[in-house]
């Protein structure tokens, strides 16, 4: 079946079977690599995308039910060369180490930071206890999440 899914703003159209993934349609027919496909039983969650503004779990959701949604991708979060809050705040807090789960959880937090601006500790560990972090250690995250947050908030102010 043919499918037209709206990435990054984007029309991608591709061949589908039934129960291709969302996960391979990024990753294969969009080119999109940022994307990582990790556990395939949605417990890791290095998958995440955005759809429609809420995180997702690529790998457990079908590229068929995708046509007429928005999905937004960790490629979308540099825009002319600027970082997003949340990609400047891993890089000041260290907040990564090998990086495979990082644009899930850079995903998962800009959808955090757009629904709760100022999200407590306690919050952003709800927030990304869908997504697992094998190397880093979850202090860090939570640190530039919080740094990503003050950031936003400045530039609020600032504007
Ligand atoms: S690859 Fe999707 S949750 Fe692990
Ligand atoms: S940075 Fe290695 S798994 Fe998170």
């Amino acid at each position: 079946m043919r499918v037209t899914i709206t990435i990054n703003g984007e029309p991608v159209s591709g061949d589908v079977e039934p129960r291709q993934l969302l996960v391979h349609f990024i990753r294969d027919t969009a080119g999109l690599t940022g994307t990582h496909w990790g556990c395939d039983t949605s417990n890791c969650g290095a998958c995440v995308v955005l759809m429609d503004g809420k995180p997702v779990k690529s790998c457990t959701t079908l590229a068929a039910m995708c046509e007429g949604h928005e999905i937004r991708t960790v490629e979308s979060l540099e825009v002319d060369g600027q970082l997003d809050p949340v990609q400047m705040g891993f890089h000041e807090l260290h907040a990564l180490h090998c990086g495979f789960c990082t644009p899930g959880m850079l995903m998962t937090t800009r959808a955090l930071l757009d629904a709760n601006p100022d999200p407590t500790e306690h919050e952003i560990r709800t927030a990304i206890s869908g997504a697992i972090c094998r190397c880093t250690g979850y202090k860090n995250i939570v640190a530039a999440v919080r740094w990503a947050a003050e950031h936003e908030a400045t530039t609020r102010q600032e504007a």
